[in-house]
Parts: C-alpha cells; structure tokens; sequence
C-alpha cells in the first residue's frame, strides 16, 4: 500500500448482500471501488453482531484493492493475530475500546499491517499527541457505530479540521466512516478527509445482477467530493 491523499471511496459490506459477499465485492470493485471496508461488530462494543476472522478469510481472496478492516470490539487485543492472518491490509481499532490503545497499535504494526484507530463522535482529538507517529489511519465516525443507514453527524466536521492540521506532514490517512452521501462526501473532503467509508449510499439501487447502480453511486460521491 503506497500512501496518498487522493480520495478514496471505500464501500462497507455492512450494506452488501450477506449471502454473497465474494461476489458483491467483485461487483463493486469492477464499479470503481477503491478499498473494501469490513465492519466487524461484537454486540458488546456495539450494539450488533456482524462476523469474525474466517469471514474476513473466505472473503480475502476476492478482493482486490485494499481490506480495511474496521474493529467495533472490545476486548481487541486477543483477536489482532486472527485478523491478520486473515489477511487485513488495514486493522482499525477503536481509542475507546480499552485502557490500551498503544499497545494495540502496536500489535497492529507488529503484524505487518496498516494500523488504524477510530474515534466514536464524542470522542475528542486530544488524547492523541502521543499515538500520532504509531498510527497509518485515523477514522472519524461520523455516526455512532453499530448500524448502516443513519444520519451525519455534522459537528464532526469541525474534528476533522483540527485532526487535519494536527496532522501536519504524517503519511496519515483520514477516513470518515458514517452517513456519507454525494451531500456529505465534500464537506468532508473540504475539512481534509481521504477516505470515504460508504455502505447504504453505495450499494442502493443495485444488485450483483444488476451492479451498474454501484458505479453510477461511487461516482456520484467521488464527483461530488472532487468538487470542493
Ligand atoms: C457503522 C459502520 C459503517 C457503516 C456505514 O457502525 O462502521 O461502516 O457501514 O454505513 P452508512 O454509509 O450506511 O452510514
Ligand atoms: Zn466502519
């Protein structure tokens, strides 16, 4: 995975069709996508239950961008291994999941994968001046995780502005995960954001027999976020 802030829309399969996700993920992939995103959900951290490790392996094979793989867990620690092996490019782990983030991000790089630490929308940037040069990724949840299909939280903007600037010069990606649309994709495109996280707005209207909807989807974000 080389680095750049180009925009980079990255489809949620929280909004696929669960019976046929290799499928759907090549459907999407050929429409344009450019990173899978991977909602594993707990139904202690969050609200839901979504799937493990040997889902995220049955899957790898099908995929051919980039495998993000955003953990709605805690504890997080025993299962980095697992998803690893599962072959994540990207592990992402919630600030709030436990007393000790560092070490997760650690493991995390241990492993040989691109660490990512997401942040809820009540969550603050100020606990992170000493995990900034640990980190490849920071998620701004722009809705409380746990459900596709809910509504933007606009006072994010605002933290990713900030996060921005304090990132200054880091290789650090900002990834916004939550309610985006062809309305919200440039507003945080404008506060600095690089990767668009988007479930319901992109698989809407299509299906893997019928995937053109997908593509008219991705593009109408990726046009909208271009045109800041
Ligand atoms: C929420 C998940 C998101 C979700 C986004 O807990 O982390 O990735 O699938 O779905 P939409 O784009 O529908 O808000
Ligand atoms: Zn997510």
């Amino acid at each position: 995975m080389t680095f750049d802030r180009s925009i980079k829309i990255a489809p949620s399969i929280l909004s696929a069709d669960f019976a046929n996700f290799g499928q759907e993920i090549q459907c999407v992939e050929a429409e344009g996508a450019d990173w899978i995103h991977v909602d594993v959900m707990d139904g202690h951290f969050v609200p839901n239950i979504t799937f493990g490790p040997p889902l995220c392996a049955a899957i790898r094979p099908h995929i051919k961008t980039v495998m993000d793989v955003h953990l709605m867990i805690s504890p997080v620690d025993p299962y980095l291994e697992a998803f690893a092996r599962a072959g994540a490019d990207v592990i992402t782990a919630h600030l709030e999941a436990g007393p000790h983030v560092h070490r997760s991000l650690q493991a995390i790089r241990g492993l040989g994968c691109k660490a990512g630490l997401a942040l809820n929308p009540g969550t603050g940037i100020e606990d992170l001046d000493y995990l900034l040069d640990m980190v490849d990724l920071i998620c701004v949840m722009t809705v409380n995780p746990g459900f596709g299909g809910q509504k933007f939280i606009h006072s994010q903007i605002e933290k990713v502005k900030n996060l921005r600037k304090m990132i200054g010069d880091r290789p650090i990606h900002i990834e916004i995960d939550g309610g985006i649309t062809p309305e919200t994709a440039p507003l945080m495109a404008a506060a600095g954001a690089d990767v668009l996280v988007a479930g319901s707005a992109v698989f809407k209207g299509g299906s893997v027999a019928n995937p053109t909807p997908y593509g008219d989807n991705i593009r109408a974000i990726r046009a909208a976020a271009a045109a800041v």
